[in-house]
């Protein structure tokens, strides 16, 4: 069964930064407030696998966001250096196509296996948040709307036996309802009330992120930029946890209005 991830498990920070040193001090500072750190294309471009041991020599579990893209025999080798490296979560391109997903899934499994190391969480990215509807349209001929392409690639991902999804948070509530069972969404283009915007235009707070279906929230700047990064971290966490005990608070309510509607909301989520 399912246990429900810690406010703290479900934190990702972004180590969007050019500096091993200052990466590795986020590490050691703030390990103990968040679940993992991103270690995206620049960070790795710049200090190589190196970088993925070196934080978790220091006991930070990472999500190595490379994105791969390529012939399904590529994908399947970059996938078994992943799980070989250690990543507790990596990720794909769904437009990568269906074969291409079941080769990075089997791939990691088998890598997992031999080498006696937990299968990481394998992800797709949907459609990226810096595409519009226009630019679907125009560049890539794709016609439907984002929301449905998003679906559509997210059923696609889960027959291909990936544990889940990259989406923005918009799209998080129709995508549960697209996909079955415990499938993982994580998601970036999240801000804090009080933090900036910056250039991400499509946001939640991160409690709204979570009440919304959100398993994992990706957070660079609001916590990068802040004065004191341990109480931007603490801030954030405490408004997931407000926003979890009131949905308990809700839920417990609703059970004792109507017991019979909650029951068949229970055996439909098995
Ligand atoms: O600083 P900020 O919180 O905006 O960082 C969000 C992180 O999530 C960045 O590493 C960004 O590359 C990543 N991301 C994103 N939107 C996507 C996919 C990834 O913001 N669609």
């Amino acid at each position: 069964m399912k246990t429900t991830p810690t406010a703290k498990d479900r934190i990702i920070l972004a180590l969007d930064i050019d500096n091993e040193q200052e990466a590795l001090g986020l590490v050691a500072e703030l390990g103990g407030l968040v679940g993992m750190f991103k270690v995206g294309h620049q960070l790795f471009t710049a200090y190589g696998p190196d970088i993925v041991r070196k934080i978790r020599e220091r006991g930070g579990r990472v999500f190595l966001d490379l994105k791969y893209h390529d012939i399904p025999n590529t994908v399947a080798k970059a996938s078994a250096e992943a799980v070989k490296l250690g990543a507790s979560i990596f990720n794909v391109h769904a437009l990568g196509g269906l074969d291409m997903m079941k080769a990075a899934v089997l791939s990691s499994r088998e890598t997992a296996d031999k080498c006696g190391v937990p299968v990481p969480t394998l992800l797709a990215v949907t459609v990226l948040t810096s595409m519009s509807e226009r630019s679907l349209r125009r560049e890539l001929k794709i016609m439907r709307s984002i929301q449905r392409e998003v679906c559509h690639l997210g059923r696609l991902a889960q027959r291909a036996g990936m544990h889940g999804v990259v989406a923005s948070p918009q799209e998080i509530k129709i995508l549960r309802r697209a996909v079955r069972g415990d499938f993982v969404v994580l998601t970036p283009g999240v801000r804090p009330l009080w933090a900036a915007k910056d250039d991400q235009e499509r946001i939640m707070t991160p409690a709204q992120a979570v009440a919304a279906g959100a398993d994992y929230i990706v957070i660079g700047r609001p916590v990068l930029k802040a004065a004191d990064r341990q109480a931007a971290v603490t801030r954030i966490l405490e408004e997931i946890e407000a926003c979890g005990k009131t949905e308990a608070r809700d839920r417990k309510s609703d059970e004792r209005a109507s017991p019979e509607i909650n029951t068949s909301l229970n055996t439909e989520r098995g």
